[in-house]
């Protein structure tokens, strides 16, 4: 079961899912209606993961025993409703966590973030293990969920995994109101006008990855024994660290006139206090996370894709 399968990620991890177990086996759920892909490939339901007794109705009612629960609000739009941000990312959490304890639904993965780190993190090749200070209501709810996810672990034997994610690029979902976001709304910039208004300064090193990249080292580590996972809270993943302007001059390769400006508003500040790369050496040697796409070969897949998206 997909919780959250009409976003960003939920819309093609639900996708992925049904090519390895088929597409009756994984049951995609939102709170809206999901892309066409998802709704016409296999089950669809409206669920709200806020309505626990539903939400535990269901896993029995369909005898789910995996969980991939993607619903939150992202680091821009959490700063603008931080107490109704908070509520929503900690109880989406909290029922599955309690509803995989008291159903069959045991295993459960659920998105950690850069976004855990804070001004006081050391920013380059950021250790797994270090200061964590975020001083947004995001990451603060997202530390909060890695120790949550520990907790059910060892108390009750819920089997949590977790990554903390780098910005995610994709074309078929664009993310919503998240500080990464500029890397996905560059290229629909680009190919539609040949310019954009970038809300971060130029030098704004950040990691990033692209989404097939993270949709595979997700089931990668879903898939992975049990006993091989030395930690239960998130592990760290690196994939590929780069500048606004460094992305500008890699779309230049292929639109030479392309023309980026910029203009940071209040996501400056949240860039500022995260990573600007990423040491994940731990999830490497416990269930070896990979990266396919480097910068040259994301650009080009997203610039063709994009393209073919507007037309
Ligand atoms: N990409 C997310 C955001 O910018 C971080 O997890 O909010």
């Amino acid at each position: 079961m997909v919780i959250g399968s009409s976003g960003q990620i939920g819309s093609e991890l639900v996708l992925a899912l049904r090519k390895i177990y088929g597409d009756e086996n994984v049951y995609a759920t939102d709170i809206k209606y999901p892309p066409k892909e998802v709704g016409r490939s296999g089950p669809f339901q409206i669920l709200d993961v806020l309505d626990f007794n539903n939400l535990l109705h269901f896993l029995v009612r369909y005898k789910i025993t995996q969980v991939y629960n993607l619903a939150a609000v992202l680091s821009g739009n959490a700063e603008k409703i931080p107490l109704q941000a908070w509520d929503i990312n900690m109880k989406a959490l909290m029922n599955t966590l309690e509803a995989a304890h008291q159903s069959d639904a045991k295993k459960l993965f659920w998105p950690s973030s850069i976004a855990v780190f804070g001004p006081t993190t050391p920013r380059e090749n950021t250790p797994q293990l270090t200061v964590m200070e975020p001083n947004t209501v995001y990451g603060i709810s997202k530390v909060a969920g890695e120790r949550w996810g520990e907790y059910y672990h060892h108390r009750y034997g819920v089997d949590f995994r977790s990554v903390r994610y780098p910005g995610l690029i994709s074309y078929k979902t664009e993310p919503g109101g998240g500080t990464t976001d500029y890397a996905v709304e560059i290229f629909f910039s680009a190919v539609k006008q040949g310019s954009y208004e970038c809300f971060l300064s130029e030098d704004t090193a950040l990691p990033m990855m692209f989404m097939d990249d993270a949709i595979a080292n997700t089931i990668r580590l879903m898939q992975y024994d049990d006993d091989k996972l030395s930690l239960r809270s998130a592990y760290n993943m690196a994939g590929i660290s780069f500048t606004p302007e460094q992305l500008a001059q890699e779309i230049r390769k292929h639109i030479p006139e392309f023309k980026i400006t910029y203009k940071p508003d209040f996501r400056q500040a949240i860039a500022d206090s995260w990573p600007k790369s990423i040491d994940d050496s731990t999830a490497r040697n416990d269930w070896g996370v990979k990266t396919e796409y480097d910068l040259e070969k994301m650009t080009t897949v997203m610039l063709e894709k994009v393209k073919e998206k507007l037309q």
